[in-house]
C-alpha cells in the first residue's frame, strides 16, 4: 500500500455532467490514484443519444458505489482526503445535480472544503496528468460532444477564448453523421474505426470558413453536405461506400481543427498546442496534429483516450489547481447547465 503523506493534497473528484458516473482520487494535481468510470452508453444506445431523465436516475443509482470504489482503489479513506471537487457545469441539469448534491453531502459530513469545477476546465486539465512538463501558457483546442473551443490557457483555470463553433460541436457532427449511416451511438469512435478502411479523399466535402473570424468553426454545412450526399445516393439507388464517406467527412473535420489550432499557436506565438475532449481521442486528428506540429516546430500534447472522454480524474486535477488558488464553494453551490468558461 502506498502511504499518504500528510503534506499531500488529495482531491476526491466527482463527475456526472452527462452519461458517465465517475469518481477519482488525485494526488498533488498530477498523480491519478484511482479513476472509476461507470458508463451509461449501453443504456442510451437504444435511443440513439443520451436521454437526460434516464441519465439522472442512473447517476443516483451508481454514484455511491463509484465513489467507494475510487477511495478503495486509491487505498485511502475519506479522512485522507483534503478537498472534494465536483463538476457543477456545463451539462445536463439533472445529471449535474446528482454529483453536486453528493459532493456537498460528503464535504459537509466529513468537514472538507468543496471546490466546484467547470467541466471544460477539467477537459483541458486532463493534459497535465501524463505530461509533467506541461504548464501554462499554451494553446488548447477543446473538442467534445457539446463544445468546440480554441483557447489560450493563460494560467491554471484562466482562459482566453479565441475561437468557437458557430453551430454544431465537432462531436455532435460525428454523432449525427454516424447515425445517418447506421453506425450507432456514440458516433465518434465508430466513425474513427470505420474511416480506417476508407479513402479520406474519395468525396470532396466543403471546408467552411467563418468570414472575419479565422479561429471560429462551422460544422453544420459539412454535416448537411454529408447528409445530402447520403439522401441523394439513397434516392438514386446508388450504393454508399460507408468507409469512404465517413473517412472523407472525418478528413474535413480534422482539416478544420488542425488548421485553426496550428494557426492560433503560430499567430499568438506559442510553441505548445494541446487538444482535449472526447473528439481528441480521434486517431486521424491526433496523427494529423502531430504531423503538422512536427513540421511547424510546435510541441503537441494530448491525453490518453481514457482521459479524453468524460472522467473524474481530469476534474480532480482542475480542482487541485482551483484549491491551491483558494477557490472554495459554499453549501449553496448549484448545478449551472450553461456555465460559461471562465465564469465562477
Ligand atoms: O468529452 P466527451 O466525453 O463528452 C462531452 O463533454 O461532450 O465527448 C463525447 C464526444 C461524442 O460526441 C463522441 O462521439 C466523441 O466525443 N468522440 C469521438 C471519439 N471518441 C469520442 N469523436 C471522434 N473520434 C473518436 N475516437
Ligand atoms: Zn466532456
Amino acid at each position: 500500500m502506498e502511504s499518504v503523506d500528510k503534506k499531500d493534497v488529495l482531491i476526491l473528484a466527482i463527475e456526472s455532467s452527462c452519461d458517465e458516473t465517475a469518481a477519482s482520487v488525485v494526488r498533488n494535481g498530477r498523480e491519478v490514484l484511482s479513476n472509476v468510470i461507470s458508463s451509461q452508453i449501453a443504456l442510451h444506445t437504444q435511443f440513439g443519444g443520451v436521454v437526460p431523465e434516464i441519465a439522472s436516475r442512473k447517476h443516483i443509482e451508481k454514484i455511491n458505489q463509484v465513489i467507494t470504489q475510487a477511495l478503495d482503489d486509491a487505498n485511502v479513506t475519506l479522512d485522507d482526503i483534503t478537498a472534494i471537487g465536483v463538476t457543477y457545469g456545463p451539462g445536463l441539469v439533472g445529471a449535474l445535480l446528482v454529483g453536486v448534491a453528493e459532493a456537498k453531502a460528503i464535504a459537509y459530513a466529513a468537514k472538507k472544503p468543496l471546490v466546484g469545477v467547470h467541466h471544460i476546465e477539467g477537459h483541458v486539465s486532463a493534459n497535465y496528468i501524463e505530461h509533467p512538463d506541461l504548464e501554462p501558457p499554451f494553446v488548447c483546442l477543446i473538442v467534445s460532444g457539446g463544445h468546440t473551443h480554441l483557447v489560450i490557457v493563460k494560467d491554471y483555470g484562466e482562459f482566453e477564448i479565441i475561437g468557437r463553433t458557430r453551430d454544431d460541436a465537432a462531436g455532435e457532427a460525428f454523432d449525427k453523421v454516424a447515425r445517418a449511416v447506421g453506425l450507432g451511438y456514440p458516433g465518434g469512435p465508430k466513425v474513427d474505426k470505420t474511416a480506417k478502411e476508407g479513402n479520406p479523399h474519395a468525396i470532396e466535402f466543403p471546408r467552411a470558413k467563418v468570414e472575419g473570424a479565422p479561429y471560429d468553426f462551422s460544422f453544420s454545412g459539412l454535416k448537411s453536405a454529408t447528409l445530402n450526399y447520403i439522401n441523394h445516393a439513397r434516392m438514386t439507388g446508388e450504393e454508399i461506400n460507408v468507409p469512404d464517406l465517413v473517412a472523407s467527412f472525418q478528413n474535413a473535420v480534422v482539416e478544420a481543427l488542425v488548421s485553426r489550432g496550428v494557426l492560433a499557436a503560430k499567430e499568438y506565438g506559442y510553441d505548445r498546442l494541446a487538444i482535449a475532449g472526447g473528439v481528441a481521442s480521434n486517431s486521424a486528428l491526433r496523427a494529423a496534429m502531430q504531423e503538422t506540429c512536427d513540421k511547424e516546430g510546435i510541441r503537441f500534447y494530448h491525453p490518453s483516450p481514457i482521459f479524453c472522454t468524460d472522467n473524474a480524474a481530469m476534474i480532480g486535477v482542475a480542482a487541485y489547481y482551483e484549491y491551491m488558488k483558494g477557490t472554495r464553494h459554499g453549501w449553496d453551490l448549484n448545478a449551472v447547465p450553461n456555465l460559461k468558461l471562465g465564469e465562477r
